[in-house]
């Protein structure tokens, strides 16, 4: 019950057509009934041989009575599926944005598929408890006491048959439905296990034959086939089963009822015309009985699925906007960055320890150090993906977690060593961090929050049209986000530039309009690298951070990079991460990390003085370019 309280404010905001709906719902219930007493009253009128004039006026009431339960059929299932549809709609809203919120820690211990799998399956099932779940679990009872009630009216002994009797129906379809369910969720499980078999045996074919493992493989595969026919048959019996045990029941049903009300009406205890009106009742009953199964099962699942979605919305980011720490900023960030004994564990393992240095704003710092030695997670801490357990960072002297997510990161402008390029045209990808520039107004604050579900996108529904006749597909919403201004254009292209991707562009079919990845052109490490760059520069960050981002760059273009990024950034902080030194020995200043812990500092030719890691790292590399092999090997043979 707890869960369904979270689907309360999304349940009031509609209830107006929810509303509406029931009432369609009752009207229908009532307006069924008549038909069957009228159609009693006519059969009464001709068997007390009326003349034809008496009876034809209850054919044409019947007329009139089934057209207007059509219409209140048809309000009911309009305004309960309009209700359930928004209210996915609403909750799809919201389970994305809040996806938005959570950070780094949730994502890392979250499989995708499951994540998608409460997306689409879960809410196609919160739908179905909503839509048709609601629908009956107010319209079949209703039916269900209504009818009983006239059939009662008509013939107490005939009636109690019936309350014994029916209810069978909707607990043989509860049970064996859900019985089904289960099966199938095997069924399926089973088939997926077939076909990843065999896809990985078509892949590894080649190895199987070299190992002469065939018939092992058929074995292997002629044992999980077996397993699936079998979980197969078991849900074709029960499958088969459902509907003519169903069918038997109604039959048996309304046997019973003949043969007893039959005798009644031969010894005149009810007439013939209101033996037909009960035994129409009984027929109309067949199907909200089923019906009223079916609804106990979409609400159960409904719930389970429910309850899965308000996990992950229960869930709050570790890093937020803290009210109680923000101050509002008095300018604009300048880049200045100071660590102060800054230590991060990530699950008690130590990656980061007691780490303290200085960036006046305008200057540059690089890092350099092993794979694994903290780099990643040193700048991983500026944009606050972590926050370190121990220590403090500041920002022009703010500390970090004084200043809003937005605003900071807004000044940031990052390249992760593991970048990622999106399968539009190239200028989209260099322009996604400009995609909201216009809307800085109205930015996303990220708070923690108390309730579960939060709506937020809710009033959007609300002014949705209460009818839709036809949908212009050609009307796409997301061009206005994708529409770039002068400046803008102006800054991609300057962008382009200092990622010396101009060249590249030459010899791509569309230039910057050329589609990238499965749908377009592969792009080369490099390219990925250099367009991921430009797409940091145009943001124009106060504070450019390069996670190793020209490893896959040669050396010359590397270094041409860099004398443009002074270039731009002159005004501006750069930290660089890199593994070659020739990369980085411009730099202000450079760290060197071994185990998380900064052992040497200083400028290139300091640390080349000092004679210590450094050194050996730099004649190393220096080694390696003259044999034309990697350093590694390199470090073997000096
Ligand atoms: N998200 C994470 N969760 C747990 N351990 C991590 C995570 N990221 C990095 N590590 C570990 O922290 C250490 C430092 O990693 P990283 O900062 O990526 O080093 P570098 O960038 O210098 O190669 C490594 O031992 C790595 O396995
Ligand atoms: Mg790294």
């Amino acid at each position: 019950m707890h869960t369904l309280a979270t689907l309360l404010p999304y349940l009031r905001r509609h209830r107006l057509p929810l509303i509406v709906g029931v009432l369609g719902a009752l009207a229908d219930t009532f307006l069924r009934l008549v038909p069957a007493y009228l159609l009693g009253q006519a059969i009464n009128l001709i068997t007390a041989n009326q003349p034809q004039s008496e009876v034809l006026p209850y054919i044409w009431w019947i007329g009139l009575f089934a057209v207007l339960d059509g219409i209140a059929v048809f309000v009911q299932r309009y305004m309960v599926s309009l209700v359930s549809r928004r209210i996915e709609y609403e909750l799809r809203g919201d389970f994305f944005a809040h996806l938005q919120t959570l950070d780094s820690a949730f994502y890392k211990n979250l499989h995708t598929g499951d994540l998608m799998a409460r997306a689409t399956n879960d809410l196609n099932q919160i739908r179905m408890m909503l839509g048709p779940g609601v629908n009956g679990i107010i319209s079949t009872p209703a039916t269900f006491l209504v009818t009983l009630a006239f059939m009662f009216g008509i013939n107490l002994k005939l009636g109690l048959i019936v309350l014994v009797l029916m209810p069978l129906v909707t607990v043989v379809f509860y049970l064996l439905n859900g019985r089904m369910r289960r099966q199938y969720t095997e069924v399926q499980g089973q088939f997926a296990e077939l076909s990843t078999r065999s896809q990985e045996n078509l892949n590894s074919i080649r190895v199987i034959k070299a190992y002469g493992q065939e018939q092992a493989e058929i074995k292997r595969f002629a044992a999980a086939n077996a397993l699936y026919i079998k979980l197969n048959l078991v849900y074709v019996l029960l499958s088969g089963l459902l509907w003519p045990l169903l069918g038997m029941l109604l039959g048996a049903t309304t046997a019973i009822v003949l043969v007893v009300g039959g005798g009644d009406v031969v010894t005149h205890q009810i007439s013939l015309g209101q033996f037909v009106q009960f035994n129409l009742y009984l027929a109309q009953l067949g199907w909200p009985m089923i019906a009223m199964g079916w609804t106990l099962s979409l609400v159960q699942q409904g719930l389970a699925s429910l309850g899965r979605l308000d996990e992950v919305m229960r869930r709050q980011p570790h890093i937020y906007d803290d009210p109680t720490r923000l101050q509002p900023a008095t300018q604009p960030i300048s880049g200045e960055i100071e660590f102060k004994d800054v230590t991060l564990t990530y699950d008690n393992l130590p990656v980061l320890a007691n780490v303290s240095f200085h960036v006046p704003a305008g200057s540059s710092l690089a890092v350099v150090g092993a794979t694994g030695s903290g780099k990643s997670s040193l700048v991983n801490l500026i944009a606050r993906v972590y926050d370190p357990q121990e220590g403090t960072i500041y920002i022009d002297g703010r500390e970090i977690s004084a200043i809003p997510l937005d605003e900071l990161r807004q000044a940031i402008g990052y390249v992760p060593q593991d970048n990622f390029l999106f399968s539009v045209p190239l200028r989209d990808n260099v322009a996604f961090g400009l995609l909201d520039e216009h809307s800085s107004q109205q930015r996303v604050v990220v708070t923690a929050r108390n309730s579960t579900f939060l709506p937020r996108n809710s009033s959007a529904a609300n002014h949705l049209p209460l009818f839709h006749w036809n949908v212009n597909l050609d009307d796409d919403p997301l061009r206005a986000l994708r529409e770039l201004s002068e400046d803008q254009r102006q800054r991609i292209g300057d962008g382009v530039e200092v990622a010396r991707l101009s060249k590249d562009l030459e010899q791509f079919p569309q230039g910057i309009d050329t589609m990238i990845g499965e749908r377009g052109v592969t792009l080369s490490g490099g390219q990925k690298q250099r367009t991921a760059i430009a797409r940091a520069i145009v943001r124009d960050p106060a504070i450019l951070i390069l996670d190793d981002s020209l490893s896959s760059v040669d050396t010359g273009t590397a270094s041409e990079i860099l004398s443009g990024l002074r270039e731009v950034m002159k005004q501006r902080t750069s930290i660089i991460i890199a593994q070659r030194i020739a990369t980085v020995q411009n730099a202000d200043q450079i760290i060197l990390l071994e185990d998380g812990r900064i052992v040497e500092r200083g400028t290139h030719m300091e640390l080349v003085a000092l004679g210590g890691r450094y050194t050996a790292m730099y004649r190393r590399e220096l080694l390696a370019q003259e044999l034309d092999v990697e350093p590694e090997v390199a470090a073997g043979i000096s």
